[in-house]
């Protein structure tokens, strides 16, 4: 068969490797670093040494997984950025050395890129020109997507990602880092009752730093009047930082649609698994008849399937790179 491909990913604190065969994906295998939980968030040293760890054995565990041999494969991709720097050097060495141990050739691929490219990892992928509202722990944008290689950026976050929105405010209620998924777990037990501000940003762009302070002086001001609030309301606060979170995001995907005309509309990145956001996307859909996309959680948070889905389409067109390439932690396609 042609078309076998070793992916790697490594941008953050996810080592993952998946094979991917023709386009469709034989495994996909993760491996995430609990360590990072003690600090309350990624510690990039500790991070590069993890991937150290875990690349060789994640590896392994995809190819066995996939029912092929190493000598099936037939070309390497791996994450070249943004991320933590030294992070992505563990994989892009990696994937460097078997590329050139097994003379293939490597593909190079832009994370942002890869997590809206995931929906083809998916039987019902959007048609062209789709929305794409990328929410992660380090990224919040809005893009046009054209083709699997043409994308526009048409609005992003111009401070903190909707994904830190999430895990600081975690951090404020002494959840574990990433607090996301423990919120989004509290939340559906509380109810929105309590309102924070939503930030006035002028056209697509979106800001979440005003919100964490908000919350900030919430909680500090309710702590004062009556201790132990936090601890007691924890679902009611949850539910409505999750609902306001949701809502500054829906808000500008409205007028994206709006401003574009554009009713194909997905949901890509980390943040994408909340399941507020999801079920406020299927509402708005109905409401507005848009069709709406959103991949399967495994494809959501950082994984390799992406990253070698991303990989086919340059495959396809020869687009190679060359040995001497270097990890890039920026990198605006
Ligand atoms: O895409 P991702 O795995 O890594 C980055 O590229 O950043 O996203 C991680 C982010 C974290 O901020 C995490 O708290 C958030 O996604 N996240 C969630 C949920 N699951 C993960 N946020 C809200 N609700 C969730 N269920
Ligand atoms: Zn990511």
């Amino acid at each position: 068969m042609n078309g076998i491909i070793l992916a790697i990913e490594s941008s953050c604190d996810d080592t993952s490797a998946a094979v991917i065969a023709q386009g469709r994906v034989l495994s996909n295998v993760l491996a995430t670093q609990e360590v990072h939980r003690q600090y309350g968030g990624v510690v990039p040293e500790v991070a590069s040494r993890a991937h150290q760890t875990h690349i060789i054995p994640v590896v392994e565990a995809a190819i066995r997984q996939s029912g092929l041999a190493v000598e099936d494969i037939q070309a390497v991709a791996f994450t070249r950025g943004p991320g933590l720097i030294g992070s992505l050097l563990v994989g892009v060495s990696f994937a460097k050395a078997f590329a050139l141990a097994r003379q293939l050739p490597l593909i190079e691929i832009n994370h942002l890129q890869a997590h809206v490219l995931a929906h083809f990892a998916t039987p019902h992928a959007p048609s062209f020109p789709f929305l794409c509202l990328t929410v992660s722990g380090g990224h919040t944008q809005i893009l046009v997507v054209k083709s699997h290689s043409d994308m526009e950026i048409i609005g992003q976050t111009t401070d903190d990602a909707a994904g830190e929105a999430f895990d600081k405010t975690g951090k404020m209620l002494g959840l574990p880092y990433p607090a996301g998924p423990e919120i989004d777990r509290l939340a559906r037990l509380g109810s929105p009752r309590f309102e924070f501000p939503e930030p006035q940003i002028p056209g697509l762009d979106f800001s979440f730093s005003g919100l964490k302070t908000s919350i900030l002086y919430f909680l500090q001001k309710q702590e004062a009047e009556a201790p132990g609030f936090s601890q007691r309301e924890l679902p009611d606060i949850c539910a409505s930082v999750q609902a306001r979170i949701v809502s500054i995001l829906l808000r500008k995907l409205i007028r994206a649609s709006e401003q574009q005309g554009i009713c194909e509309v997905a949901l890509a990145g980390g943040v994408s698994a909340n399941s507020g956001l999801r079920a406020a996307l299927r509402l708005e859909g109905e409401k507005r008849g848009w069709n709406t996309y959103i991949p399967p959680i495994e494809y959501c948070t950082d994984n390799a399937a992406m990253i070698g889905i991303a990989a086919w389409y340059k495959y396809q067109k020869g687009d190679f790179c060359a040995q001497d390439v270097a990890p890039l932690a920026r990198w605006q396609f």
